[in-house]
């Protein structure tokens, strides 16, 4: 099962609670790319892990892997032991802000649901997934979306349209608690967003008076995020260039996916280390 990547369409943030989280609207959508996830039965559980960032995680313990920990919070809710194997092809950058991890365990989460018969909904998994994390309820629904208060507080969108998409990430991580301590308000006022979106122009027009609260503090930690951006912006065809979430992913939304691709090509030549990478984020 694919286990999308994620992209924050535009991340304002409205206030902070006492425990320290930040109160949040972001509109997100999930693109065609992504981790993958199988399972099969196991007598004890198991998790191997294999793609192009498998070592960024070898020095992780599997135990607290999210992936882990969805599957024993998963059992520990159905009250049976959590025996399954699960092999993780991680192909999304670490820490990118693409909500990898966040996405693999709403992904093991679904397949669970599925392999043990638990026939829990959507909206008891999201509830389920929220302790592992902000993300991870948006994955569970794994649709276009809105997200409210710290994360947890999801309006399903209508966008009937992909939107193809490029994906850059300098392959450094930056970390979210450090790009949440950088931002300083003013907060965001809370605006409304449509429920539906039916043409790319729309879209845009609306994503035209957004921005991603989070892109001022993480360009401050990683200046070179700045000349990025700009470059991403004036690429032929680009509508829009942003930070995905904490970062450091950035991307550009375009009309067609031939000028993505070609752009995806200009940006690769410039700096053939980062990962770059095209994509459709799927309507519904
Ligand atoms: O929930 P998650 O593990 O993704 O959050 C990582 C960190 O990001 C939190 O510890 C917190 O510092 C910050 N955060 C926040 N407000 C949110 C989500 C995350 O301040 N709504």
């Amino acid at each position: 099962m694919l286990a999308a990547a994620k992209l924050n369409l535009f991340l304002h943030i409205t206030g902070k609670r006492a425990d320290g989280y930040h109160l949040l609207q972001s509109l997100v959508m999930f693109a065609d790319v992504g981790d993958r996830l199988r399972i099969r039965s196991s007598p004890v559980f198991d998790l191997q892990l294999c793609g192009e960032y498998a070592a960024a995680l070898a020095s992780e313990d599997r135990a607290d892997n999210l992936v882990s920990r969805a599957a024993r919070t998963l059992a520990g809710v159905a009250n049976r032991s959590p025996d399954i194997a699960v092999e993780l092809e991680k192909n999304l950058p670490i820490g990118a802000g693409l909500g990898g991890g966040s996405a693999d365990a709403a992904c093991v989460l679904r397949l669970l649901n599925e392999h043990w018969g638990l026939h829990y909904t959507t909206a008891q998994l999201a509830d389920i997934a929220a302790p592992l994390g902000s993300d991870v309820p948006a994955c569970v629904h794994n649709t276009s979306l809105l997200m409210e208060s710290v994360g947890e507080q999801i309006t399903l969108c209508n966008i009937t349209f992909d939107v193809p998409v490029l994906l850059v990430n300098p392959r450094f991580h930056l970390s979210t608690p450090d790009v949440y301590r950088a931002y300083a308000p003013p907060f965001d006022t809370s605006i409304h967003v449509p429920k539906y979106f039916t043409s790319l122009t729309a879209l845009f027009d609306f994503l035209e008076h957004t921005h991603n609260a989070l892109q001022r503090p993480a360009c401050v930690l990683a200046p070179e995020l700045d000349t990025l951006l700009e470059q991403l912006g004036d690429l032929h065809g680009s509508r829009l260039a942003r930070l995905s979430g904490s970062g450091a992913t950035c991307f550009a939304l375009f009309d067609t996916a031939d000028d993505c691709k070609q752009a995806a090509d200009k940006i690769q030549d410039i700096y053939p280390a980062y990962w770059v990478q095209t994509a459709m984020l799927r309507g519904n």
